[in-house]
């Protein structure tokens, strides 16, 4: 659809020079997770690995501040809601993604992206691919602080010791997506961030979050088997765990997915929603694994169907 309206366009102005608009894969944009920065060099190395795979990618590096050390510390403090916003015109003003790009989420960036895919998708992300995201939450924190991460250890300690007050909330990055199962009335309440993005509150769900999610060409989603940072790791799949019982419930027989509150069921009819999983600890990511993935999912070819658009026709 987008070369059609270039080609149009190349006609239309009379070019009298054959112009012949190169091909280039679509931009990717990713969002680092906790305790990452966007300048780090695993990110780096990724981006320069997704235009191994697809040459040409434009890749842009999602952050909070220019500054690489604030940009880590917004990882664990900050208003998720604010920070999505910042990065809704953050990415807004970027002349390469207007017309729209595909965006891999590592770890806490992958349900932050989604909430920018909810809230604002402009422009819009093709295909979103997340990395033991915790869509579902976190019912317990534990993440391993180096003795002298000041930062970590701060941001760990409100969150075990006072989880629900507003001035957590407020400030504390995970906090912003706790949810134990069996705690759910406090979750509701005052969660300020999954409750809201995962249309939870009866009465108060925004069916511009499940049509903005249902816009999406795919939705992947990747879960580490042996991953014991994120608790439940099942949180990367949508999907429940009962952790007295051990018992799974995964996201299809979830009432958010049979009611359909974010347009996950409108996908999954369509099928373009994955689940994958991978042995290896939290973000344990191999070369080839990513580079298996962005063959698969960023360069069009998915699982041998067409994806038109991805794709655009840009004039060199
Ligand atoms: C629903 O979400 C959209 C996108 O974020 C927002 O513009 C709108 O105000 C929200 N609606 C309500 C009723 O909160
Ligand atoms: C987990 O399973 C136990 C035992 O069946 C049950 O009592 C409890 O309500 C379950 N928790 C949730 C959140 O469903």
């Amino acid at each position: 659809m987008i070369s059609l309206a270039i080609v149009s366009l190349f006609v239309s102005a009379g070019v009298g020079v054959v112009a012949t608009p190169t091909r280039r894969p679509l931009p990717l944009v990713i969002w680092h997770g906790l305790g990452d920065r966007y300048d780090s060099a695993g990110i780096k190395s990724v981006g320069n690995l997704a235009q191994e795979v697809h040459p040409g990618t434009f890749v842009h590096s999602i952050y909070l501040d220019e500054d690489s050390d604030a940009d880590r510390s917004a990882t664990f403090f900050g208003q998720v809601d604010e920070q999505i916003a910042t990065v809704c015109s953050q990415l807004s003003t970027i002349p390469e993604l207007s017309s729209g790009f595909n965006a891999i989420g590592f770890s806490q960036g992958g349900q932050f992206l989604r909430g920018y895919v909810q809230r604002c998708n402009s422009p819009p992300v093709k295909t979103l691919i997340t990395f033991g995201s915790q869509h579902n939450g976190i019912a317990d924190f534990l993440a391993e602080c180096k003795p002298t991460d000041f930062i970590c250890r701060t941001a760990s300690s409100a969150l075990l010791s006072s989880k629900w007050t507003p001035w957590v909330q407020n400030r504390v990055v995970p906090a912003q997506y706790f949810r134990d199962p069996e705690d759910l009335d406090a979750y509701l309440e005052h969660s300020a961030f999954l409750a809201d993005i995962n249309n939870e509150r009866p009465g108060k769900r925004n069916k511009t979050y499940a049509d903005n999610l249902a816009s999406l060409e795919r939705f992947v989603m990747l879960m580490f088997e042996d991953d014991t940072t994120v608790v439940p790791k099942e949180s990367a799949w949508f999907a429940e765990l009962n952790r007295t019982t051990g018992e799974r419930t995964l996201v299809e027989d979830r009432e958010l997915y049979k009611q359909d509150w974010i347009g996950l069921k409108e996908l999954g009819d369509r099928k373009q929603l994955e689940f994958l999983t991978t042995p290896g600890r939290h973000m344990e990511l191999s070369d080839e694994l990513l580079t298996d993935l962005f063959k698969k999912y960023l360069g069009g070819k998915v699982s041998g169907e067409k994806v038109e658009s991805w794709v655009q026709d840009v004039e060199l």
